[in-house]
């Protein structure tokens, strides 16, 4: 059985749910069998998997239909994680399947109070879901920080009054993500290049695998 089965939601395009799925999953992949699961129909997840090489060390991604909540339920039987990108969409039967099935739901979101209020719909999503998956977890991850405890108090401000408490690990802003992407790589498929990157993943994965 799954030691963690994630998820990475947000209504809102280009926050990052794919950047920090394939990662994420690219780090757990070095400490356990690990599982894509592309969601999303736009299947960004999948093409950049399709585009790496055998060497490159990304896990296996599926992309399911409408058997979406049995293939999670199945892969988390053979395999110790499993990551789950999804479209970006609150409502609707994709979410509402990735949501029963999940232990965790991470959110990422940029780092301004726009953008944050712009996922507010998330945290009610999750309340919701709540009622059928009572143990789930879920955190916003920030993306894209220029600089580490740098964010502007607004946004702190608007961080303590949403309902999901914000993971203390975020990804900063770097280059390697997008390099990344176009190299069919994960950032630690990038060596050197992505040490920080990669440093920015392993904080993020030790935090969740805490939660
Ligand atoms: N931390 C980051 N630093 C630099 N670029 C990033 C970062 N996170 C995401 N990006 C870039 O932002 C764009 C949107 O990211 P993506 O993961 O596709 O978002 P989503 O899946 O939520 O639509 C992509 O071009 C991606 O490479
Ligand atoms: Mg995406």
């Amino acid at each position: 059985m799954a030691d963690r089965i994630i998820a990475v939601i947000n209504q809102k395009g280009g926050t990052g749910k794919t950047t920090l799925a394939l990662n994420l999953a690219a780090g757990l992949a070095r400490r356990g069998s690990t599982h894509l699961v592309d969601a999303d129909p736009q299947r960004s997840l999948s093409q950049w998997v399709g585009m790496a090489s055998a060497g490159a060390g990304l896990p296996p991604v599926a992309q399911p239909g409408s058997d979406l909540f049995t293939t999670i339920a199945q892969l988390a039987r053979t395999h110790r994680y499993v990551v789950v990108d999804c479209p970006p969409a609150v409502q609707g039967d994709v979410v509402a399947a990735v949501l029963r099935s999940v232990h965790v739901a991470l959110i990422p979101v940029l780092p301004s109070p726009i953008d944050l209020w712009a996922s507010v719909d998330m945290a009610s999503a999750v309340g919701e879901a709540r009622r059928l998956n009572p143990g789930l977890r879920a955190c916003l991850v920030l993306n894209q920080l220029e600089t580490r405890n740098a964010l502007a108090r607004a946004m702190r401000e608007a961080v303590a009054e949403f309902d999901v408490p914000v993971l203390q690990a975020g990804m900063q802003r770097r280059a390697a993500y997008r390099s990344a992407a176009v190299e069919g790589v994960s950032v630690y498929g990038l060596g050197k290049r992505a040490q920080t990157a990669v440093g920015d993943m392993e904080t993020i994965i030790e935090e969740v695998l805490c939660l």
